[in-house]
């Protein structure tokens, strides 16, 4: 048994991590964030280990100070990200995991977690649609799985280049949106398929991939001599929150012979929603998805899923290394339960489970409710701005990203022009700026295609109420209406 002091020392952290990490941390009236500058952080954290240690009433002191300074993303006024929000369900499979280390390579070691991620991925393969089953994991992150959808799809077109590496193959090219997350690029060149074949097909002003113009640069990359093999397209855009039409890439990716996959990290949660789930319509047609349930899902962090519709163990043919020491051929249980070599990761932590409690908890109704009183909750937003004098839409929201800019008054005279477009642009940076200082709340901005900075609040947690969202439009202005 571990020793009484250990206890001891694990029931007054629990306890502090409930009032600080919790409590605190969620309560309305206490601020998002205390910004420090690194310099004077560092002088706070006093960072320097040293020869002994420290007795244990300053080490909870100094885990206090990491929690006070750190950001409160579960805090109602946190929209600074696409994840927000305290699961307590899932933080409590978070304590439950980080208490007993348990590691995901074989069936032996984690047999529980094992079930319970098969079961997860079975639940969100019927979810997207593909009858026949299909196969996953869950990995480090969304960038880690859109990683694997390019490695699995070079594989399949071209098995060769797992022995003989990429000599073996011509010049592959993949396609994908304007609007891409940059993990794409940073994937082409770890896998030496290199930035410069990734292409990128353009969107319209919604930020919707182009069919026709996916199909023209197919062609054209073809005629240059280049081998397409994936295309890429996102459900839930990480600025515009837009949907790229999937029915009609899969059409273009079919006659192509293309893999086909859905970066739906983000938008992916609008397949829980009978109302919402049109925005994906085709999606059972793809190849592969991502997934994060911690971002709309509010399942803690990280809890990322990547689907393949393939049922020729494609993952575990694409990654295997069969490790003697750890896949035995010869053990005493079926070995289809080891999922360890269908990863690239050695050690890889059960976050399944964080995901499965929850859902057990609150059952599929409670999770499509909360994306429906997300979105509802989305548009309240857009319909205020719409009506607030110094606010203006980029665009009507399709999802839960609401894009908006802030004109202060003495700006709300001057004509649209590149005098108004560029003061414009510097008042996002100084609101935000503003904003963080105060610890008020916290919310993103960003130039977009060459428009002016703008705000992009995005809207998830169900702790969040309308209160809230005047709260964000009168906060702007309050800090910004003097520029
Ligand atoms: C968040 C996000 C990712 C990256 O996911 P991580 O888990 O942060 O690595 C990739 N694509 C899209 C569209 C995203 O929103
Ligand atoms: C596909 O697009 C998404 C979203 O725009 C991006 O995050 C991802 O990295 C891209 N690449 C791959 C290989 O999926």
């Amino acid at each position: 048994m571990a020793h009484l002091w250990t206890l001891l020392l694990l029931k007054q952290s629990l306890t502090m991590i409930l009032e600080d990490a919790v409590k605190k941390a969620t309560d309305v009236r206490q601020k998002v964030c205390e910004w420090h500058s690194p310099e004077e952080l560092k002088e706070l954290l006093d960072l320097e280990l040293r020869d002994s240690g420290e007795p244990e009433a300053r080490i909870l002191e100094r885990c206090r100070d990491a929690i006070r300074y750190s950001v409160k993303t579960t805090h109602p006024h946190f929209f600074n990200q696409l994840y927000a929000g305290l699961e307590p369900y899932s933080l409590v499979a978070s304590f439950i995991t980080d208490a007993l280390k348990p590691s995901l390579y074989t069936y032996e070691m984690s047999p529980v977690f094992t079930l319970m991620e098969n079961a997860v991925l079975r639940k969100l393969i019927q979810t997207v649609g593909w009858e026949e089953g299909g196969d996953g994991l869950f990995n480090a992150g969304g960038s880690m799985s859109n990683m694997y959808a390019l490695n699995l799809a070079r594989y399949r077109h071209f098995p060769e280049i797992k022995e003989l590496g990429n000599s073996a193959a011509p010049r592959l090219a993949v396609f994908t949106s304007q609007e891409c997350h940059y993990s794409i690029s940073k994937a082409a060149a770890l896998m030496g398929i290199g930035t410069k074949n990734v292409f990128v097909v353009p969107s319209d002003k919604r930020g919707k991939m182009t069919p026709s113009a996916l199909e023209e640069q197919i062609e054209s990359v073809k005629s240059e001599g280049g081998v397409p093999f994936m295309v890429n397209a996102t459900a839930g855009t990480t600025v515009l929150g837009a949907f790229d039409p999937i029915d009609e890439i899969a059409d273009i990716c079919e006659k192509n012979k293309l893999w086909l996959h859905v970066d739906a990290c983000w938008g992916g949660a609008v397949l829980m929603s009978n109302k919402h789930k049109l925005l994906m319509k085709g999606i059972h047609r793809v190849d592969s998805v991502s997934w994060n349930p911690h971002k709309m899902l509010m399942a803690c962090l990280q809890c990322s899923a990547f689907l393949v519709r393939d049922k020729t163990h494609l993952l575990q043919r694409c990654h295997s290394a069969r490790a003697s020491y750890l896949f035995q051929q010869d053990k005493f249980y079926d070995l289809s339960y080891d999922t360890g070599d269908k990863s690239v990761q050695c050690s890889r932590k059960p976050d399944a489970f964080k995901f499965w409690l929850m859902w057990k908890a609150l059952g599929t109704s409670e999770l499509e409710q909360r994306v429906d009183r997300a979105l509802t909750m989305a548009r309240y937003l857009a319909d205020e701005i719409t009506k607030r004098e110094g606010f203006r839409l980029v665009m009507e929201p399709e999802y839960a990203n609401v894009c908006f800019w802030y004109i202060p008054p003495s700006l709300r005279d001057l004509p649209d022009g590149p005098e108004f477009q560029e003061k414009l642009h510097n008042v996002a940076p100084v609101v935000k700026e503003r904003m963080m200082k105060k610890g008020s709340m916290m919310v993103g901005y960003q130039p977009h295609r060459g428009q002016a900075n703008f705000f992009r609040m995005v809207v998830i947690s169900p702790q969040v109420s309308r209160q809230d969202m005047d709260f964000v439009l009168d906060e702007i202005h309050s800090l910004g209406k003097d520029l």
